[in-house]
């Protein structure tokens, strides 16, 4: 098979290199053939006013069409991967992110390349050998569980995402729970929180990566799971085996609303991962705390411009609704949601 490739004298080989990768033209699933006198670079087809640009380099550059021996290299992003199959400017839009949940990635494809999901997807897993399957992201969280909706594009079909973090392993139903890697950070903050012999409540569990994450990463005594998504609790009840803490964690199917009076006030700290509508539950967290008092992360999606003050104020209202004081311990940005969202989370001691 041929492809283009870029003649050279020698002499000049390292101007045309800095020229065709600096502009993206190096096409780098390819070995450069070096010989005597002349070199010769993969690339990638060029708007004709670039190879004119490089030309000016030294009369010697030559476009050609050559068989580049050797095996071609593992491209080492998509985009590289994609190099021949979309046009320059569908290039631009490739991603340069995906979600990872150990063996399976999920991507989001901008408008611009939609019908183009599969390419991507098998660009993906040409790049990442870790990957069994690429599912795409077809749309938002949705409905009161939170999942993700996602449809296969490369792969295999899996019911399950293996994924793991901070020495647990977890069992993810694909498409049918709520899942997010990019909370990782915040469950190693926390768990660095607890102290020994604390009691937690982990509300709105998912399939458990909170108490799950606590239980091995703190000396927590011990963690109430609530959950209201049956596959999110057998998921939850599989990991729980799975990693080994079925004495500490207990996965519970219920409503937190529901079940915050059989469980008041006997916990030392309760986690609220639920930004979406988390202002409605913040009364029913708040009653898990002992009397004594302790801790409450609560969670909520807020204006990049003001984050604190909203949440601030619904704190401030569930607290005096319930006659209780409170005093912030911790706000801190989680991660980016959208151009003038972010989430955030307050920590704040209710007695
Ligand atoms: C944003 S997800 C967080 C899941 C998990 N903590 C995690 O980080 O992966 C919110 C979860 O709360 C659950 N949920 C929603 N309303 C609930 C309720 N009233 N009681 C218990 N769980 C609820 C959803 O099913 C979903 O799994």
């Amino acid at each position: 098979m041929l492809n283009s490739g870029i003649e050279v004298e020698k002499a000049y080989a390292q101007k045309v290199r800095l020229f065709l990768q600096q502009n993206g033209f190096f096409d780098g699933r390819f070995r450069v053939i070096s010989g005597s006198e002349k070199v010769v670079f993969p690339c990638i087809d060029m708007p004709k006013k670039d190879l004119v640009a490089l030309k000016k380099l030294h009369s010697s550059v030559k476009k050609i069409s050559v068989g580049f021996s050797g095996r071609p290299r593992k491209p080492r992003n998509m985009k590289q991967a994609l190099f021949g199959k979309l046009s320059e400017k569908e290039l631009s839009f490739v991603p340069s992110a995906f979600d990872s949940l150990g063996n399976v990635a999920i991507i989001e494809v901008p408008k611009e390349l939609k019908g183009k999901e599969k390419l991507l997807g098998e660009a993906l897993l040409e790049v990442h050998s870790s990957f069994a399957s690429v599912y795409l992201k077809t749309g938002a969280h949705q409905g009161i569980f939170r999942e993700e909706p996602v449809k296969l594009v490369a792969g295999k079909r899996k019911k399950f995402a293996i994924y793991k973090e901070h020495g647990c392993t977890f069992h993810i139903s694909i498409g049918k729970v709520f899942f997010s890697p990019r909370l990782s950070t915040e469950r190693k903050r926390i768990s660095g929180k607890i102290k020994k012999g604390e009691h937690v409540a982990a509300l709105f569990a998912g399939v458990g990566p909170f108490p799950i994450v606590f239980a091995k990463n703190s000396k927590m005594e011990k963690a109430i799971a609530i959950e209201l998504n049956p596959q999110a609790v057998k998921d939850m009840e599989e990991n729980v085996l799975l990693n080994k803490v079925s004495g500490k964690v207990e996965p519970v199917l219920g409503d937190v609303k529901k079940l915050a009076e059989k469980y008041a006030g006997k916990f030392d700290r309760a986690v609220m991962p639920l930004p979406k509508g988390g202002e409605n539950f913040l009364q029913d967290a708040i009653k898990f705390i002992k009397p004594s008092g302790g801790i409450v992360h609560y969670y909520q999606f807020t204006s990049r411009k003001d984050p604190y003050t909203i949440p601030l104020q619904q704190i401030k209202s569930a607290c005096s609704s319930l006659g209780k004081k409170f005093r912030v311990v911790e706000k801190r940005k989680v991660r980016e949601f959208a151009p003038d969202i972010i989430q955030i989370v307050i920590d704040f001691r209710v007695q």
